[in-house]
């Protein structure tokens, strides 16, 4: 039977390859553990309909440390010379994967994925209480798996009750978020290979859909073409959240997922798509005129997020904070809807309270990675805003949405709705943008819009 390739290309790298990044990030997360062991859970099974489930997909802090695609459970523990890796797995079942595909079973959990152990998960109970008593703590995200928090909060009852006279048994409960998040936030050479190739791909489905637009395509239509683009890329590409395609007055409402109108003529049609290659995501959004011309108020609109934009990219470099780059966009949205007379005061007073969230009422960037909004720290526990340093990985994604009912507002930008979203490394002296995969220019976003369309 032919082998299937699932995953990154770092997913096949062997076990035990001295260039493993898998065995890397466990040996600097077991280092940073110092003491108690650690219980990771992969991804639970959901159900779509019925007896139909949803597309599999790993929980990423598992993905991060195993490479492994299937349910399981991972247990790692610092002070056990032998065995400080340990996956429970489903077995090998040649009926079961005759139906659904073939499973690593606990032979390659050991061979393909570096188990220093392996067992079934059916012995999960059995074993996993015998791993974790010689331990003074666990590492377990508490609230993350219903299943084990039930389990280890009952053993847990039980080793306090004894432990009076036992002298063991785990007494701390500690979230591996603390280690994994700011490993996550600054992503390794493998990482970013993986992010630039679905950033790529990203900017090359907004081209083509750009391409084909034209007044009376149905959202659908266009959502397809970006989908489809992802698809056609190779088994570890598909998109990485639902595609959004809002045109008029549905590119006010931001998560606008339905896709179900057509594009008028005169529309201003906002894409926020992104490609998954390889577990990594891109996240881009592109507003264009669905007729190939900007109108006058949706050109204004639209040079007031790109200047947004402009002056956000130009801010990032090491120890600048998300917070600082946010806030400058806030002021200068709150100066350009000013001068469009869609609010009247004091920009720094609009920028700073409430009133530019009627307008602008998201957040600037989030970290970008293994998910769409990724892991990571935006403030110490102090509340402090946390320093950008290269290697890390965000969005940029200022907009304005103008409600078709803001009858407050001077007619021609009623149902007006622009987001510009593009992805960032940071680099030691500033950062580069890695979706100019499409363009941003008004002028080149005319020159594009429809060139393809019957
Ligand atoms: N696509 C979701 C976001 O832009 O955050
Ligand atoms: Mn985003
Ligand atoms: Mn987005």
């Amino acid at each position: 039977m032919a082998t299937i390739l699932a995953g990154t290309p770092e997913t096949r790298t062997p076990a035990g390859a001295p260039d493993d990044p898998r065995a890397r990030r466990r040996e600097r997360f077991l280092e940073r553990m110092g003491r108690g062991v650690a219980v990771l859970c992969s991804a639970p099974e959901l159900i779509k309909s019925r007896d139909t489930e949803v597309l599999y997909r790993q929980d990423s802090d598992f993905f991060y440390l195993t490479g492994f695609s299937e349910p399981g459970v991972a247990v790692l523990t610092p002070h056990d010379g032998r065995h400080r890796f340990t996956l429970f797995v489903r077995p090998r079942d040649p009926e079961r994967e005759t139906w659904n595909g073939p499973r690593a079973g606990v032979e390659g959990a050991t061979e393909r994925f570096g188990a220093d152990a392996a067992y079934p998960l059916a012995e999960l109970d059995a074993r996993l209480k015998a791993l974790l008593e010689p331990a003074d703590a666990i590492w377990y995200a508490l609230g993350s798996n219903e299943k084990m928090d039930r389990r280890l909060v009952s053993w847990i009852r039980e080793w306090r009750l004894r432990r009076a006279r036992s002298g063991k048994g785990p007494s701390d409960v500690m979230d591996p978020a603390g280690i994994l998040d700011a490993m996550r936030v600054v992503k390794e050479p493998e990482e970013i290979g993986a992010i630039r190739r679905a950033c790529e791909l990203s900017a090359q489905a907004h081209v083509r859909a750009m391409r084909a637009a034209r007044p009376g395509i149905g959202e659908w239509e266009l959502a397809n073409v970006i989908d489809s683009t992802f698809r056609a890329a190779g088994p570890d590409a598909g998109p990485a959240y639902p595609t959004i395609v809002g045109s008029g007055a549905n590119a006010t409402i931001l998560h606008y997922v339905l896709n179900a109108e057509r594009a008028d003529d005169g529309a201003l049609v906002l894409i926020d798509a992104g490609a998954e290659w390889g577990m990594y995501c891109g996240d881009i959004t592109r507003t264009f005129p669905a007729n190939g011309r900007f109108t006058a108020p949706q050109r204004r609109v639209y040079d007031a997020v790109l200047r947004a934009e402009e002056q956000a990219i130009a801010m990032v470099r090491p120890g600048v904070t998300i917070a600082a780059i946010h806030e400058a966009t806030r002021l200068l949205l709150a100066r350009e809807l000013v001068e469009m007379g869609v609010l009247q005061g004091d920009p720094e007073t609009i920028a700073e309270g409430e009133e530019i969230k009627r307008f602008y009422m998201h957040q600037t960037s989030h970290w970008l990675g293994l998910d769409v909004h990724d892991a990571g720290d935006y403030r110490a526990r102090g509340g402090d805003w946390l320093p950008l340093a290269a290697g890390m990985v965000f969005t940029i994604e200022p907009g304005l949405y103008i409600p078709a009912a803001a009858d407050d507002v001077p007619a021609e930008y009623r149902g007006i709705g622009v987001r510009i979203e593009d992805d960032v490394l940071v680099t030691e002296d500033g950062c580069e943008v890695l979706t100019r995969g499409v363009p941003v220019a008004p002028e080149e976003i005319e020159a594009l819009v429809g060139a393809d369309a019957g």
